[in-house]
């Protein structure tokens, strides 16, 4: 027979999983699950111990990736949706993440894209704007800088935006710029990250090397080289894999990092901070009104967007070079919509 100590000692877990200080229930979804990145984003999130349910939708193959990421042996439950449920795979959801649509083949730009995922994006976003109009969106369908866009303009339509709720994905430019530095200095990634800000695509991509501590040492041909290869690191791989798509495992990594940040912040930790693509009064006055900077995470998603300090003579360069380019981006985005 179980002495009472020993009957305490069992009850306390249960007890405690209902008490008022117990995590929030966190419901993810995946839009675009069956793809290249939306299959192991969706192993990734599976693993995240902030994500208590996990939704998976696409037009193709969603119902077996659950299947198969279910049997991971971490709490979350995973249900998969195909084509005709988008509405019950979006019941609900707190963070919904979009990497549906198509990607780039060698020779491309993201803005090739467009035509295809534009109307795939928004359509995607007409019905989040009826199911979940509160949920923290998260988008990494290219070009990410017409298709956030895209996106609040579709959410404006319905008299649902929230621009604190929406976030376009530069991540992935983030941990390629920690990557590539680390390389160049035998540093550690961790100790070398960079912020990243603009938008998502070649001269609009502008790392801040001279705010990062082993940044400020590369310089002339070596910095010509690392800011070349932070702004065109998707090309790379769209070339290594001769047409077979662009980054997918890198992309899942960085969209399933950034996805933890929002749920951290969401579930009310203090500090946390990240660049992202959102709705940003920075460079509003020159027509620029969605922008790429150090911006804190919060209970309501975006809790304040952060200036972005002092630039080198060259990053002021490269930050003339993005703004009209991005500007041109964004205004064929609301077009799109409008
Ligand atoms: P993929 O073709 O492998 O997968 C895309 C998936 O989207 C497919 O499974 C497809 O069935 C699904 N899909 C298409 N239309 C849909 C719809 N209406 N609803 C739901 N699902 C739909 O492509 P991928 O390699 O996974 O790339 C996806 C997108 O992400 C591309 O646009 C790519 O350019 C972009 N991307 C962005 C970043 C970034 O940093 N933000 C990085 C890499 C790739
Ligand atoms: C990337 O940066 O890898 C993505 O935007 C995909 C691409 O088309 O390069």
């Amino acid at each position: 027979m179980l002495s009472r100590a020993a009957l305490r000692t069992w009850a306390a877990p249960s007890s405690r999983l209902f008490s008022s200080s117990s995590p929030r229930l966190t419901k993810v979804a995946v839009l675009g699950a069956g793809g290249g990145i939306g299959q192991p984003l969706s192993l990734l999130l599976k693993s995240d111990p902030l994500v208590t349910s996990l939704s998976l939708y696409d037009i193709r193959g969603a119902p077996g990736v659950a299947a198969d990421v279910s049997h991971v042996d971490t709490a979350s439950e995973v249900i998969g949706y195909s084509a005709d449920h988008l509405d019950q795979a979006l019941e609900g959801a707190k963070v919904i993440v979009i990497p549906a649509g198509v990607p780039r083949k060698p020779g491309m730009t993201r803005d090739d894209l467009f035509n295809t995922n534009a109307s795939i994006v928004r359509d995607l976003a007409a019905a989040v704007a009826r199911v979940a109009p509160t949920a923290c969106i998260l988008v990494i369908s290219n070009p990410v800088n017409s298709t956030v866009p895209i996106v609040a303009a579709t959410l404006e339509k319905a008299g649902v935006f929230d621009p604190a709720r929406l976030f376009g994905v530069t991540t992935l430019d983030v941990v390629r710029a920690a990557r590539f530095l680390a390389g160049l200095s035998s540093a550690n990634p961790a100790d070398t990250a960079v912020t990243v800000i603009g938008g998502h695509s070649g001269a609009t991509i502008v790392p801040l090397l001279s705010q990062a501590s082993h940044g400020k040492s590369v310089q002339g041909e070596a910095y010509e080289k690392l800011v070349h290869r932070i702004q065109f690191g998707g090309d790379e791989v769209v070339q290594a894999k001769e047409g077979a798509g662009s980054a997918t495992l890198s992309m899942a990594y960085a969209g399933a990092k950034f996805a933890n940040l929002v749920l951290r912040g969401l579930n009310g930790e203090k500090g946390v901070m990240t660049p992202t693509f959102v709705k940003s009064p920075l460079f509003a006055d020159q027509g620029v009104d969605f922008f790429s900077s150090n911006v804190e995470l919060g209970v309501n998603g975006v809790e304040k967007i952060h200036p972005i300090g002092e630039l080198s003579a060259e990053e002021e360069k490269l930050l003339a070079a993005c703004l009209p380019e991005l500007k041109k981006n964004i205004e064929k985005g609301k077009a799109f919509v409008a």
